[in-house]
């Protein structure tokens, strides 16, 4: 039986990763009334992922025979200054969602629960992905200005990213 201390780190994290869905979701909508699809495109495979990140700890409570307790999803925005703020805010998010898997982890150490730390193993070579898909698009837009065709070159290259089922664990 997992022990109740772990228990409760799957469920705030299972939480973060659901709000995370719900913040890419109204990021998707700011993008889609600035009528940028490739910029719609990139943020649907965020909100897949995150979906996926969220139903992993879920099932993977479930498995541990803990019970998954759901809570209220905050608020997220929904407007961004400009596509460069809304991207700046993506990293920062996804910063903080580092340091929250980071502090799972610490929980899993304490416990001694040796799987649950394998098991966010994954999660931290994700964010390592993560982090770093956002900061090429960070980068890319940070180097464009007020550029409005290099932003049209960025949403057509942004159009073509794929989300593929992660196998977690
Ligand atoms: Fe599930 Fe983007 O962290």
């Amino acid at each position: 039986m997992i022990d109740k201390k772990m228990e409760q780190a799957f469920n705030e994290q299972i939480n973060a990763e659901f709000f995370s869905e719900y913040l890419y979701l109204s990021m998707k909508a700011y993008f889609a009334d600035l009528n940028l699809p490739g910029f719609v495109n990139w943020l649907s495979v965020q909100v897949q992922e995150e979906h996926a990140h969220g139903m992993g700890m879920f099932d993977y409570l479930i498995q541990r025979g803990g019970t998954v307790k759901l809570s209220e999803i905050a608020k997220p925005d929904s407007c961004w200054a400009s596509p460069v703020e809304c991207f700046r805010k993506i990293s920062e998010h996804e910063q903080l969602v580092t340091s929250l898997i980071n502090k799972r982890m610490d929980v899993a150490e304490e416990v001694k629960d040796r799987a649950a730390m394998h098991f966010l193993d994954w999660y931290l070579k994700e964010q390592v992905e993560e982090e770093d898909s956002v900061c090429n698009v960070l980068r890319t837009l940070e180097l464009i200005g007020d550029d409005k065709h290099a932003l049209l070159m960025l949403d057509r290259e942004l159009a073509t990213r794929t989300f593929t089922q992660p196998v977690i664990g």
